[in-house]
């Protein structure tokens, strides 16, 4: 076997500055990488929520040459790829998931030269990129949808979902941001109805129009001929409708979305995607799936030809009261059940195709606050601690801005204070039933959107540093003591953790490609595995708890070494301190 097979750990050199914390180097010259290595496994991926990150002109929003200006701080992470949240023309209605143009730039982040700029700039730092992109829908701004939207005659007419009104009412569809729930919309000059899964401004495509999907193909080849590394596709479980347009089936009560997602021709246009477009170049890309584990291996199951990644909702929607729009449960959540859903999910993915880890992303709120403890006392060690789950399970890791430096939801106290589209559908709707609105708003404060998209907190300046005009959203105010500025100054901050933790696992394969296994499944405060590949094995525990916990093992500890904990006086052992994480190289 030649070398290129092996991989060797070199020393941390980026690292050299946090002595306290250096990591120990494993033993890892017998562990090699299996045959199905790819890079998109082992890659990084951190999500930049462009109109939050960096405003460059003053006007309250974050834009392209704002990131521009970041490159260097985003190669100081060691991350390896970008996931941009879409940056399309768009009026904005659902932050850019309504996009008007599908081959130009939103105004508000600049233009396709500096779209270019940043591609290069991050491609220079060998860093690359992943776009989002929304092809479930577009908005009702695009030419494509104002022409059909003229007349029946247009030659887009068939790019959309239509009702003719003649045939009396449609049959029911459920909608994900009206607040009536009602996916149909009435328009006037054609006499017809069209369908929107989500707003009434994101017309669905008619993805059963051939033209149409020839027409998104050539728009993916655009972006990849530019030299982009991949495509995070929203929403694309729904793209595939019944157009016999059934009743909705009794099955799927109180669960449209599952339905939603069993569209009659999904998997064939997954396919015809991956040989028309994917198939010819290097890329990775990942679905923004739905459902049980059979429906999502689909995308990634390799033998279908579909898709690299997906990532799922099972874990991530886990802990909110049922029926209810997250609504957080009051006495928290199950960590005893939560492992099981992170087991069947990895043991799934361990016999086909392959998984995504993330805590944390623009659709929720801050992983501190919902699966950490953002208290003074424990907000640094309990953000640490997250960082070692996410970076240390089996699957492509997605690491959302901000959570480097352990941002907190903002917990807004009033609705207009939010600007999500979801919130307000939601909060419309329990206002139109007489809900509790009080209780409502103090949910969201756990589990809203918004608390997610708070601008960077780059320093203690006005703002955070992230603009000199007002922001788009409220700068959360902690941002005097969380920032980017006074952690790159701490050896122990949680910035620097996170950058350690990045080359822990960057250079040990048995992180990435190891057999993962659940420890002492019953135990309710600490998360515990291990991680083998050929002799080399690691035993990861985490407790999430805020009081000290034992894990009940077997393995013996004796000779073991930490590679990296987050109290710095780390010692191999079973019984753990509050929130406690680490790594250890069992021999
Ligand atoms: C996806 C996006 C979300 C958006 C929705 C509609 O779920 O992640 O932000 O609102 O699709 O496009
Ligand atoms: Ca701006």
């Amino acid at each position: 076997m030649s070398d290129k097979f092996f991989w060797f750990i070199t020393t941390l050199a980026l690292l050299a500055g946090c002595q306290s914390l250096s990591p120990k180097q494993p033993n890892q010259d017998t562990s090699a990488k299996p045959t199905d290595a790819q890079w998109w496994k082992e890659a990084l991926v951190y999500q930049v929520y462009p109109r939050s990150f960096q405003d460059s002109n003053g006007d309250g929003v974050g834009d392209l040459k704002g990131i521009i200006s970041r490159l260097d701080y985003l190669s100081s992470l060691g991350v390896d790829m970008i996931w941009l949240n879409p940056v399309y023309a768009s009026p904005n209605k659902d932050n850019g998931y309504d996009i008007s143009d599908y081959q130009s730039i939103m105004k508000e982040f600049s233009n396709m030269e500096d779209f270019d700029a940043l591609l290069k700039g991050l491609h220079d730092r060998k860093i690359k990129v992943f776009m989002d992109l929304v092809v479930n829908h577009c908005s009702n701004e695009h030419e494509w949808f104002k022409s059909a939207a003229a007349s029946r005659e247009s030659p887009y007419y068939n790019y959309f979902h239509w009702w003719p009104a003649e045939k009396g009412k449609p049959p029911y569809r459920w909608s994900i941001f009206d607040e009536k729930g009602d996916a149909w919309e009435y328009n006037k000059a054609t006499n017809s109805y069209y369908l929107h899964y989500f707003s009434d401004f994101q017309p669905d495509l008619n993805w059963e129009n051939l033209i149409l999907r020839q027409e998104i193909y050539k728009m993916m080849r655009f972006w990849l001929d530019k030299g982009i590394d991949g495509f995070r596709l929203d929403a694309i479980a729904f793209c595939s409708k019944d157009t016999t347009w059934p009743p909705l089936p009794e099955e799927y009560k109180g669960n449209w979305p599952m339905y939603y997602a069993s569209g009659p021709h999904l998997h064939d246009y997954m396919q015809e995607m991956n040989r028309e477009v994917f198939s010819k170049y290097n890329i990775a890309t990942v679905a923004e799936a739905m459902g049980d584990v059979d429906r999502v291996m689909k995308f990634v199951d390799p033998e279908r030809k579909e898709l690299n990644m997906a990532y799922y909702f099972e874990a991530i929607d886990f802990g909110y009261l049922p029926n209810e729009y997250k609504m957080p449960d009051p006495k928290g959540y199950d960590l005893v059940q939560w492992k099981k859903v992170y087991a069947k999910w990895t043991d799934a993915f361990a016999q086909k195709g392959w998984g995504t880890m993330y805590l944390a992303n623009h659709d929720q709120p801050r992983m501190l606050t919902r699966w950490g403890n953002d208290s003074p006392e424990f907000r640094d060690v309990s953000s640490k601690m997250l960082t070692t789950f996410i970076l240390s399970m089996r699957g492509t890791p997605y690491y959302y801005f901000g959570d480097e430096i352990g941002m907190s939801n903002i917990k807004f106290d009033r609705v207009e204070e939010y600007n999500d589209i979801e919130l307000l559908t939601n909060y419309a709707q329990v206002k139109a039933k007489g809900g509790d609105l009080k209780r409502f708003l103090e949910g969201m404060k756990i589990s809203s959107r918004d608390n997610g998209r708070t601008p960077m907190q780059w320093d203690a300046t006005a703002n955070g540093g992230f603009t000199t005009g007002t922001p788009w959203l409220k700068v959360n105010p902690e941002y005097a003591t969380v920032n980017v500025a006074l952690q790159e100054k701490d050896p122990n901050s949680v910035l620097n953790y996170f950058r350690k933790m990045v080359q822990v696992r960057k250079k040990d394969p048995v992180l990435i490609y190891g057999d993962w296994q659940l420890v002492d499944a019953e135990n309710p405060a600490i998360f515990a595995y291990t991680r083998t590949l050929d002799t080399q094995k690691r035993l990861i525990l985490l407790n999430f708890k805020a009081t000290s916990a034992e894990v009940n093992t077997t393995l013996d500890l004796s000779n073991a070494q930490v590679l990296i904990g987050n109290y710095t006086d780390a010692k191999p052992g079973k019984s753990l301190r509050p929130y406690e994480a680490m790594i250890l190289e069992l021999k």
